[in-house]
């Protein structure tokens, strides 16, 4: 497989990426930031939440492969080609991600051994999620312009 046809793949990849963090975004829309009383309100309380930490491993998991695609074969490229310092900026930022991942994970822990409280857990849900969404799309816009010049 030649650089040109990684490098291709990779940017169309961008493209799906992109789309899909756009999708989960909409259900920060529905989550609720009051401390909820009854069953039902506890169970719609943490629907959305479950729900978007579901999402972002997915999407995160996805986002992994394309990673090691990048990791592989570009980043040592472009390394080569005197763009170390945004390669090793480009690394940091794959090694943020799986960090937030695992805040959101042990956050929604935290609230089921009510260490966190609602209202907590859903400002800082969505404060890990939007800095996950903050540094991939950035990620992807550097990754969109610095690509193509390896070609
Ligand atoms: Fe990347
Ligand atoms: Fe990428």
């Amino acid at each position: 497989m030649s650089l040109r046809l990684v490098i291709d793949e990779l940017l169309s990849e961008h493209g799906v990426l992109t789309s899909e963090l756009k999708d989960i975004q909409k259900i920060i829309n529905e989550v609720k930031h009051e401390e909820p009383k009854t069953k039902e309100e506890k169970f719609s309380f943490l629907k959305p939440l479950t729900d978007l930490f579901g999402k972002t491993n997915l999407f995160i998991s996805k986002f992994r492969v394309h990673e090691i695609k990048e990791e592989r074969f570009i980043f040592p490229e472009m390394a080569e080609r005197g763009k170390e310092s945004l390669v090793h900026r480009l690394l940091d930022d794959h090694r943020r991600i799986d960090e937030l991942l695992e805040n959101m994970r042990r956050l929604l822990e935290d609230y089921r051994f009510e260490r966190v409280t609602a209202p907590d857990l859903a400002r800082q849900m969505i404060k890990a999620h939007e800095e996950i969404t903050r540094i991939v799309v950035e990620h992807i816009k550097i990754e969109d312009e610095e690509f193509p010049k390896l070609k």
